[in-house]
């Protein structure tokens, strides 16, 4: 059984990683409208990544005995200044995510929860790789400069990284990866 405290804690959680899928789906929709087809597709594949992470807490939850809460969300951006500023973005978001999950696993330990801080471990080696591909990422789109031609290039290089994201997602088995 899981305490109110800690589900409570996992709900929010559940709630922060649909609204990332949903703000990463409109930073795709808008790199779609705006030229950068590459940069979508990689976005798309970190909108399903996120639904898996959502889902995953979601499965976690209701099989410790909690309840899992479908949470309503606020509308996410739609319209951004740039490429660098999409990206920019998503790492500071990325920053906030790895922030909430340190307090999720706080509150786990301070309930003697040791099952859920040890789920947990998960979304902290998770937040380790998110943060360093966007970073990544960034420092290759400043290198590509703002030249056209230097994006364009740039975001060919997203599209062999979604298809890496999306095997790797394959791999992991997804949200049925659950416990
Ligand atoms: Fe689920 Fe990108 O944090």
């Amino acid at each position: 059984m899981i305490t109110k405290n800690v589900e409570k804690a996992i709900n929010e959680q559940i709630k922060r990683e649909e609204h990332s899928s949903r703000i990463y789906l409109a930073m795709a929709s808008w790199a779609e409208r705006n030229g950068f087809p590459g940069a979508a597709n990689w976005l798309y594949a970190q909108t399903e990544e996120e639904r898996i992470h959502m889902l995953k807490l979601v499965h976690y939850l209701n099989d410790r005995g909690g309840s899992a809460i479908i949470p309503a969300l606020e509308a996410p951006a739609a319209k951004f200044k740039s490429l660098p500023d999409v990206f920019q973005q998503v790492l500071e978001h990325e920053e906030y995510i790895s922030a909430s999950i340190n307090e999720l696993y706080a509150t786990c330990t301070k309930e003697k929860d040791f099952t859920s801080a040890n789920y947990l471990q998960w979304y902290i080696t998770e937040q380790i790789e998110e943060e360093s591909s966007v970073r990544s990422i960034l420092d290759q789109i400043n290198l590509a400069g703002s030249e056209r031609g230097g994006q364009f290039l740039m975001d060919k290089e997203f599209n062999a990284m979604a298809a890496a994201k999306r095997a790797a997602m394959a791999l992991s088995g997804g949200a049925n990866a659950v416990t």
